[in-house]
């Protein structure tokens, strides 16, 4: 019995540490959908190719434009984008 416990405690925390980075990537994904679809499609950022550093250039360019990404949210959305066109 203390055996089966111990192994549902392994699993459930490997389960979270292997879901969480997936799921704020999803979350990302989304508000990307959301936010950066408002004002021109996201094709123009599906299809650009630019690392981590060039988003947050272009990011910020957005935001001052009036993109509602929140402060606390814009590294999990350049850290997204960063993983595209890899
Ligand atoms: C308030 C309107 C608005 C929103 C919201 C917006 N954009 Fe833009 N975006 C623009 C305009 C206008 C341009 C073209 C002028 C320019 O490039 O500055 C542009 C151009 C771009 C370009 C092409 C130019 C470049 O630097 O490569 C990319 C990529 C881009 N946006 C990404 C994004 C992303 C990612 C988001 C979400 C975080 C976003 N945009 C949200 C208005 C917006």
């Amino acid at each position: 019995m203390k055996n089966f416990i111990v192994i549902l405690v392994g699993c459930t925390f490997l389960f979270l540490f292997i879901a969480s980075p997936a799921s704020a990537q999803s979350e990302a994904k989304a508000l990307v959908d959301r936010e950066c679809a408002k004002c021109h499609n996201t094709k123009r950022i599906y299809s650009a190719n630019k690392d981590a550093a060039a988003w947050e250039k272009t990011v910020d360019r957005m935001i001052k434009k009036g993109a509602a990404i929140r402060p606390e949210e814009k590294d999990a959305v350049i850290k997204y984008l960063g993983t595209l066109n890899k």
